[in-house]
């Protein structure tokens, strides 16, 4: 099939039609809350398995299961008391890694006895959840390393013939991926990955969390191994700044990212902003857009201004961090 088939709609035939592709073992991207997900049946391990080649993934880079509800969740993990205190975020953004059932294949979670599971908050990613009745693997839609798909062109775009079908649901309303935390040890809780649910939501029902912060790749190859210190990353090199303060010298062909409007800006620069007033929410949803779009022009280096480092702009520091980090 040629890369610029049209994209299923969320019509009733269209959303069957990517329900029984998932039943018949294929991959299909489905958009979600946070950003595009490339599915496939989580029990069915010849599905999995070209989920990782579309993305050129290693095979040690465990995956999310995407499930409708805490009944569908319990026959994939070890549910206990705690995840009753997360269970208000869902559906939503947030992803938990709790001990795996024995029917998770080991592809799923790379060989560990733990599994990450979410509840997504979509329309279209739940209609294809009922209707295909599979629990549903799914990383973020993009190759491997690359920054996450928020619209379905974005897919398209870089991962083409190498996924057939694509739901088109219009831009992610996050546009930032799920806050990932470990509750697979009986009593300790763990931030594997800042996202649209933040520390401060978290510690109101968990208490307090150990923030996980990898100093070597070897380190996060046994924690998280999608959590490499570079990822996300564009093409062109890219500079990072802090919030408020001056931007470093910008050589000619400079992007210049801002998290909010100046009333000056350098001349010499082609200037982008994330929000008019430095609104975090804002500024992560249109984030991967638009370096994307940055990537693909005629620049020489993307330089960005960092966020307020609180709510949201945590997770969107650390994404800047992952992408600007060689
Ligand atoms: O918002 C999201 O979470 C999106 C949408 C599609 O749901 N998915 C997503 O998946 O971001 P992915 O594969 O790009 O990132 C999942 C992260 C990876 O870094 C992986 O290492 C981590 O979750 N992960 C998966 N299973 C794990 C496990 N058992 N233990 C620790 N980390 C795990
Ligand atoms: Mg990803």
């Amino acid at each position: 099939m040629s890369d610029t088939s049209p994209f299923l709609t969320d019509s009733r035939a269209d959303l069957s039609r990517a329900a029984d592709a998932l039943r018949s073992g294929d991959i299909v991207a489905l958009p979600t809350e946070t950003v595009y997900g490339l599915a496939a049946d989580a029990l069915n391990p010849e599905a999995v398995r070209k989920i990782f080649e579309a993305k050129g993934r290693p095979l040690l880079d465990p995956l999310i299961v995407h499930v409708a509800d805490i009944d569908a969740l319990a026959r994939i993990a070890v549910v206990d008391s705690r995840l009753s205190k997360v269970a208000a975020f869902w559906p939503g953004p947030l992803t938990v890694v709790l001990p795996r059932q024995t029917c998770v294949p080991d592809l799923v979670t790379a060989g560990k006895d733990t599994v990450a599971v979410r509840i997504p908050a979509h329309p279209i990613f739940r209609e294809v959840l009922r209707l295909s009745a599979l629990p549903l693997a799914a990383p973020s839609a993009n190759p491997f390393g690359y920054i996450s798909p928020t619209t379905a062109e974005h897919v398209r775009t870089s991962l083409g013939a190498r996924c057939p079908l694509t739901v088109d649901g219009g831009s992610c309303a996050h546009g930032i991926e799920s806050t990932i935390i470990d509750l697979s040890h009986p009593s300790r809780v763990r931030l594997l990955r800042p996202g649209p649910i933040s520390t401060e939501q978290l510690e109101a029902v968990l208490g307090p969390l150990e923030v996980v912060t990898h100093t070597s790749a070897q380190d996060a190859a046994q924690d998280a191994p999608g959590m490499l210190e570079r990822h996300y990353s564009p093409k062109l090199p890219m500079v990072l700044f802090e919030r408020g303060q001056k931007p470093p010298s910008l050589p000619p062909g400079t992007a210049l990212i801002l998290q909010s409007r100046r009333p000056t800006t350098p001349s010499h620069a082609r200037v982008y902003y994330l929000s008019e007033h430095g609104d975090c929410v804002e500024a992560a949803h249109g984030l991967f857009a638009l370096l994307r779009q940055v990537d693909q022009q005629h620049h020489s280096v993307i330089i960005v201004e960092l966020a307020e480092p609180k709510g949201i702009g945590i997770a969107l520091n650390d994404r800047l961090r992952r992408a600007a980090a060689r």
